[in-house]
């Protein structure tokens, strides 16, 4: 028999998995592609079966469009391909469309569409939202097909902090998630049920194939700055190109002395500090709220989050004016650390915006929160963060966040840059938790600290220099 292509074994463990949902990730050249594109064949001797698959664009496609060339007139004899229609056709009447998505708005083009199998190749290059729109279009085409969605990717891009929550932290590698779903269903009745997601981790070292043919390919990827190399050779999640705060860091063994660490264990403000607030807006995308305490030094804590998303990435709760200006109310007279106490609330000057009905702003305003326009302008704020979180000498910076501020800690290290506006960071991601500290930062403005120019040295076979720029020799 003609052998035309057999999934290596971390390749076989994905293909094997039952969950709805699996995501096969990590390294370059693992050989995810490939698998995507072979597990499209399954079940293609069912007439109405359809798959799809997804690259961000069209050029991209190329890639897949290669392989499927490679396997699926190999595999299935008869299958032809339509290029008008992007889309492979097999002798039973089966489909596998290959499909670009580069503005959100092109998955507009998939409605009313139905697919029994959906891919996503390199999904870190998507937004949830590009993602989740298509779990609406997994439906059985007919009786007999299993509906099943599996994506790949390395880390970074504007989707590596939804991607890296939804799969990555959520358990550990092969441990399934469960969720409980419920809908109405046509009879008005109350339907549960339950969908799986599973995280099947791909390394260079699993694809022997590669290994073999392209030694020099693992070469490469050795080459490359630690950054992207530990990324793309390693399949590091914690680390990867782009990231716009590479100095954060989150040590939890220094969670009570501070230093080093952005990250600290909440404490009792004293009450002369001054308490600033700010305030990102947002309705179908989450709104960010963050209080800070501000000590004489003119150093900033943030020492308490309110994020109005739903739970889904990037999703907003769509609360009213009156009911987010009550629950700011709720929590500064509660907060043990805001009882009582004067709050200077800074917000997205984009509030005070009006319409027929008045501002948000002036809604706040009948609502008793009062908010002064920050200032939004990118760049500065931008250089504001940086400046607060480097460290000093004994390892102090201008800003720490409390550790039950979970969602600007999950949030913030995930930012990536933007590929237009190469300064500034990506505005498709989720960023709101960042924008309203943006605005508290202009309020307090600082300078940078006067650093000796650091010396790169040119003998550093142990390559300490990195080590130490990356923290981790910090003790020593
Ligand atoms: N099971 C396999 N058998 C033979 N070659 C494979 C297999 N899986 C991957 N490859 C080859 O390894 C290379 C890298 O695989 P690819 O899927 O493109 O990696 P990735 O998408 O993870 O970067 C490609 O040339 C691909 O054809
Ligand atoms: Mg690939």
């Amino acid at each position: 028999m003609d052998v035309v292509w057999t999934p290596q074994p971390r390749q076989a463990l994905f293909m094997s998995r039952p969950e709805w949902e699996a995501f096969y990730g990590g390294a370059a050249g693992g050989g995810k592609s490939d698998v995507l594109v072979v597990e499209a064949l399954r079940q293609t001797e069912i007439p109405w079966y359809k798959g799809i698959l997804f690259r961000k664009t069209y050029r991209q496609l190329g890639e897949l469009l290669d392989k499927a060339d490679r396997y699926y007139p190999r595999a299935v004899p008869g299958a032809r391909y339509n290029a008008q229609q992007n889309c492979w056709k097999f002798p039973s009447g089966a489909k596998i469309y290959f499909a670009g998505m580069q503005y959100t708005k092109d998955r507009e083009k998939w409605q009313g569409w139905q697919f029994d199998y959906i891919a996503f190749d390199e999904l870190t290059h998507f937004s949830f939202d590009e993602y989740s729109y298509m779990f609406s279009r997994n439906r059985p085409s007919g009786p007999g097909t299993r509906t099943y969605i599996r994506a790949t990717g390395n880390p970074g891009g504007i989707g590596h902090g939804w991607v890296k929550q939804r799969f990555i932290t959520v358990a550990p590698p092969g441990v399934p998630v469960k969720r409980k779903l419920e809908w109405i269903d046509a009879k008005g009745e109350k339907q549960t049920g339950w969908r799986y997601r599973v995280f099947i981790p791909a390394k260079l070292q699993d694809n022997l194939a590669l290994m073999k043919n392209s030694p020099e390919y693992v070469m490469n990827l050795s080459a490359l700055p630690e950054k992207e190399r530990s990324a793309l050779r390693d399949g590091n999640w914690d680390s990867f190109s782009g990231q716009v705060f590479t100095e954060w860091v989150n040590d939890s063994d220094h969670y009570e002395d501070q230093k080093w660490t952005h990250v600290i264990e909440p404490f009792r403000c004293p009450k002369h500090w001054r308490i600033l607030m700010g305030y990102d807006w947002g309705y179908s995308k989450p709104f960010a709220c963050g209080w800070y305490a501000v000590d004489e030094r003119g150093k900033m804590y943030m020492i308490r989050e309110l994020y109005g998303c739903t739970g889904d990435p990037d999703v907003g709760v769509q609360w009213d004016v009156a009911r987010t200006a009550a629950e700011i109310r709720r929590i500064e007279s509660e907060d043990p650390n805001l009882q009582g106490r004067r709050v200077e609330r800074i917000a997205d000057p984009a509030i005070f915006q009006g319409n027929s009905e008045g501002s948000i702003a002036e809604l706040f305003e009948r609502n008793h929160v009062y908010f002064e326009r920050g200032d939004h302008e990118r760049i500065a704020g931008k250089m504001q963060m940086h400046y607060r979180l480097q460290f000093d000498e004994i390892g102090e910076p201008m800003l720490q966040v409390f550790n039950t501020c979970t969602n600007f800690i999950r949030t913030l290290p995930s930012l990536v840059y933007s590929s237009i506006d190469v300064e500034d960071v990506d505005t498709r991601q989720e960023d709101h938790l960042y924008d309203q500290c943006r605005y508290v930062l202009m309020k307090r403005r600082i300078s940078p600290k006067v650093r000796e120019k650091e010396e790169i040295p040119g003998d550093d076979p142990l390559n300490l220099y990195e080590a130490k720029r990356y923290g981790m020799l910090r003790r020593g």
